[in-house]
């Protein structure tokens, strides 16, 4: 047998497309590396397990730890209860897991969270078998790390032994985590006298997160979603908004519940919380992995930062341009035109300074328009608002009747990239603008559906 060198065609590579892996691979790349040593709390009722979806979770919460995200696991168990009720002959059933608990349902409740404790660990620990996860080691801890003390008499119903959470024993979690291992919190908590108490899975899971300045707080709940006015999944709601919506509008209580907590626990300091369906597989990477996600995300009011720009804010927006034109990143455009077009901009303000901007140009015959001047001030950048302002211009061109957005760029393709957009040709811009097209700065042209 001979053995030869010879160039690598084409016809070499394997059967599965490798452009579009490659891809895959290059756009989640950025939120692979965002996740190391991110704290997530993640909090699931009874019914998952019910509906035999555990395993699945299992897998890609084990992928998350891998990729060196610190998880803390909290589970709710009323369907077992309810069914360890109904199995003893009491008419009596839970809904929210906040009504009073008699001594006969805390036992109920402590056998339900001891099977799901251990059906917990053994899912973590089966290896994973024909899984990405396939022989990966997770360590589970549990125990007592939650005080907890009644939640006593309210309004005259004595709620027994329901409890809430008195503290966390911080230092234990994050040393555990911190070790890789996931910190498993079940809904029972314990008071100093070695008192048992009920305590609800999103009081669990929101205190905890709440307590550990968790990076994200996520509800995996059955299939509810939030939607706004045109039947669209809303992705991202500042806490104020979802305020509103609890106090103004009747939703599903389940959801209202837990977009409660997630109120809470962001106003607290946890900069997102999420809301997503665990009855699509893989939801907890898409919501991660996926620009837009698929359920509901909370967020702090910074859309406050947030404002049409005024010709008193032009000689913020040019000093956060000129730089930027010096260094050939943006096109030279001159104060008269963007004096001109000022009520085309938005700008990022906090406390008085201007850090950002971004302008809107819209071209209302094609159902195009291009987003330009995008900024955000370099000891201001990474923090996320370049993706605000772009969250923002995409709500506002959907709101003008826009169906694509395009911007011309010459060195951030790859975060547009990242963002959704697809790289087009001239040819796909509005005829106007393939006039004025410069040629001689070449820039790329990039592409997004609305
Ligand atoms: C592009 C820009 C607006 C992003 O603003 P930002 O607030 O930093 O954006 P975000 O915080 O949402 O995203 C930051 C991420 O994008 C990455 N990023 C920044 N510039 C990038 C670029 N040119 N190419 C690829 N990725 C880039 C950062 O490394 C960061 O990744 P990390 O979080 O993994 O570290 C900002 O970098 C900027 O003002 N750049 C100069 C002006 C410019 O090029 N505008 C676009 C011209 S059309």
């Amino acid at each position: 047998m001979s053995i030869e060198t010879e160039t690598y065609s084409a016809l070499d590579a394997p059967e599965y497309a490798p452009a579009q892996f490659v891809r895959w691979f290059r756009d989640v790349a950025p939120y692979v590396h965002t996740m190391r040593g991110k704290t997530f709390v993640v909090g699931f009722g009874g019914d998952l397990v019910q509906e035999e979806r555990l395993n699945a979770l299992i897998q890609d919460l084990s992928l998350l730890t891998a990729l060196g995200v610190r998880l803390v696991l909290v589970f709710g168990s009323l369907p077992q209860v309810n069914e360890q009720l109904r199995l003893k002959g009491y008419d009596f059933q839970f809904d929210t897991g906040m009504e009073p608990t008699s001594a006969i349902a805390l036992e109920c409740c402590k056998e339900a969270a001891g099977e799901l404790r251990l059906d917990i660990e053994a899912a973590f620990s089966q290896g994973l078998p024909n899984t990405p996860m396939s022989n990966a080691q997770i360590h589970v801890i549990s125990g007592n790390f939650v005080t907890a003390q009644p939640i006593g008499v309210i309004d005259g119903i004595d709620y027994k032994h329901t409890g809430k959470v008195r503290k966390f024993d911080i230092t234990s979690i994050h040393k555990a985590i911190s070790l890789g291992a996931v910190v498993l919190l079940g809904p029972i908590g314990f008071s100093p006298t070695g008192e048992a108490f009920n305590i609800a899975m999103e009081e669990l899971a929101t205190h905890a997160a709440i307590a550990l300045k968790a990076d994200k707080l996520v509800f995996l709940n059955q299939s509810t979603v939030l939607r706004d006015d045109n039947g669209h999944i809303i992705t991202e709601i500042a806490r104020a908004e979802a305020e509103k919506i609890l106090k103004e509008k009747s939703i599903d209580p389940h959801f209202a519940n837990l977009l409660k907590h997630t109120v809470k626990a962001v106003r607290c300091g946890v900069k997102r919380a999420h809301i997503i369906p665990h009855n699509l597989d893989g939801s907890l990477l898409l919501e991660y992995f996926t620009h837009d996600g698929i359920g509901t995300m909370v967020v702090e009011d910074t859309l406050d930062d947030l404002r049409p720009a005024t010709m008193d804010d032009i000689g913020a927006i040019l000093s956060l341009i000129e730089p930027l034109e010096a260094d050939g990143t943006l096109v030279p455009r001159g104060r008269h035109i963007i004096e001109r077009d000022v009520e085309k901009f938005t700008v990022l303000e906090h406390d008085g300074i201007i850090y950002g901007c971004v302008s809107l140009i819209p071209y209302t015959n094609e159902q195009m328009a291009e987003m330009a001047c995008l900024i955000v001030h370099p000891d201001w950048q990474s923090a996320g608002e370049g993706e605000l302002l772009l969250k923002h211009t995409e709500s506002k061109a959907r709101t003008m009747g826009i169906k694509k957005l395009f911007v011309l760029t010459t060195r951030t393709s790859h975060w547009f990239m990242n963002r959704g957009f697809i790289q087009g040709t001239l040819d796909d811009l509005p005829k106007e603008k393939q006039i004025n097209y410069n040629r001689s700065r070449n820039s790329l042209i990039f592409i997004k559906n609305l």
